[in-house]
C-alpha cells in the first residue's frame, strides 16, 4: 500500500511555480490574486488565509477583500466588476459558500473567465466538460495531478465519485470520463452506496462525513482518495474514509491532512500563474 504524499508533490509544484514568477518578473509582471470573503465562517476564513499566505510565498501579489454577512448582491458584483477591469488583477476567487440571500450562480457568472482561477464560471465548466483547454477547479485538477505522478491508469477504469458537487464532485468526474473511466456519481440521495463502491476500482470520496467509507466497502487493492476535511470530537483533522482500517486493504491512499488539500492550493497558484500568462499576452 502507497500512502499518496500530496504535500510532497505539491511542494514540487509550489518550487516550479516560484521560478515562474521570478522569470515573469523579468517582464516586470507580478501575477495578482483577488479573493473575496463574505461573512465570518472560521473554515472559510482559514482556507483564505492559507491561499493568501502561500500567495505571498511565491511572489504572487493577493488581496483579500473582506465583507460583513450582512453585505447585498450588488455590492459584491460591483466589487467583482472593479476586479474585471483591473490589470494587476490576474485572477478572481470568490470564496464559498456565500451567505443564503446571495445568489451564488449570479455572483459566479460576474466573474471574467479569463480571471476565473477557481474554474467555477459555467463558461469554463462548459470547457472542462467538453475537454477543451480552460481553468480547472483547483480540487479535482490536483486528483488529476495526483493519478499522473503516482502512474494511476485511468482509462477503463471504474471509478466511484462520493459527493456531486459542483466544486469537486463533478468536475473531477467530467476529468475522469475524460480520460476514459467509467464514473458513477454518488450522493445524498443515492441508494445503497456500498453497491457502488464496492465494484470501484478508484473511490473518491468528498461527502463531509467521518467513516462514510469503511474497510467493508471497497474491494482488496482499491485507490483511495480521501476529499473530506472534518475535526473529530477531539478536535482533529479528519477525511471521510476510515484510514486505518482501509489502508490495510487498498493499494493508494490520500492521508488527511497531507493529501488532497495541500494539492488544491498549489493548483490555484498554477492557475494563478497560467492566467497572469494569458492576460499579459505571454505564452
Ligand atoms: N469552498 C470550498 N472549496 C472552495 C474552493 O475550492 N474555492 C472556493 N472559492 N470556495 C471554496
Amino acid at each position: 500500500m502507497v500512502i499518496i504524499d500530496g504535500k510532497k508533490v505539491a511542494n514540487e509544484i509550489i518550487q516550479k511555480i516560484k521560478q515562474q514568477t521570478k522569470e515573469l518578473s523579468s517582464y516586470d509582471i507580478t501575477p495578482g490574486l483577488a479573493v473575496i470573503l463574505v461573512g465570518d465562517d472560521t473554515a472559510s476564513r482559514t482556507y483564505v488565509n492559507m491561499k493568501s499566505e502561500r500567495c505571498k510565498d511565491v511572489g504572487i501579489y493577493s488581496i483579500v477583500h473582506e465583507m460583513p454577512s450582512s453585505i447585498s448582491q450588488q455590492k459584491i458584483l460591483d466589487t467583482i466588476n472593479m476586479m474585471n477591469q483591473n490589470e494587476n488583477i490576474d485572477g478572481i476567487l470568490v470564496q464559498l459558500p456565500l451567505p443564503k440571500h446571495i445568489d451564488q450562480n449570479k455572483i459566479l457568472e460576474a466573474i471574467k473567465p479569463s480571471k476565473d482561477v477557481d474554474g467555477f464560471h459555467p463558461f469554463n465548466m462548459g470547457r472542462l466538460v467538453a475537454n477543451i483547454d480552460g481553468f480547472l477547479p483547483a480540487t479535482p485538477y490536483g486528483i488529476m495531478e495526483l493519478f499522473k505522478r503516482y502512474d494511476i491508469e485511468l482509462k477503463g477504469k471504474n471509478v466511484c465519485i462520493v459527493g456531486a458537487s459542483n466544486i469537486v464532485g463533478k468536475p473531477l468526474a467530467s476529468l475522469m470520463l475524460n480520460q476514459f473511466a467509467t464514473v458513477d456519481i454518488c450522493h445524498i440521495y443515492t441508494n445503497d452506496l456500498k453497491s457502488h463502491t464496492l465494484k470501484a476500482d478508484i473511490v473518491c470520496v468528498g461527502a463531509g462525513v467521518i467513516n462514510l467509507i469503511t474497510e467493508d466497502m471497497i474491494k482488496d487493492e482499491t485507490v483511495v482518495i480521501d476529499i473530506g476535511i472534518n475535526k473529530n470530537k477531539n478536535g482533529k483533522l479528519v477525511g471521510d474514509v476510515d484510514f486505518k482500517n482501509l489502508s490495510k486493504k487498498c493499494s493508494y491512499i490520500t492521508p488527511v491532512p497531507g493529501g488532497v488539500g495541500p494539492m488544491t492550493i498549489a493548483m490555484l497558484l498554477k492557475n494563478t500563474i497560467k492566467a497572469a500568462k494569458i492576460n499579459k499576452g505571454i505564452k
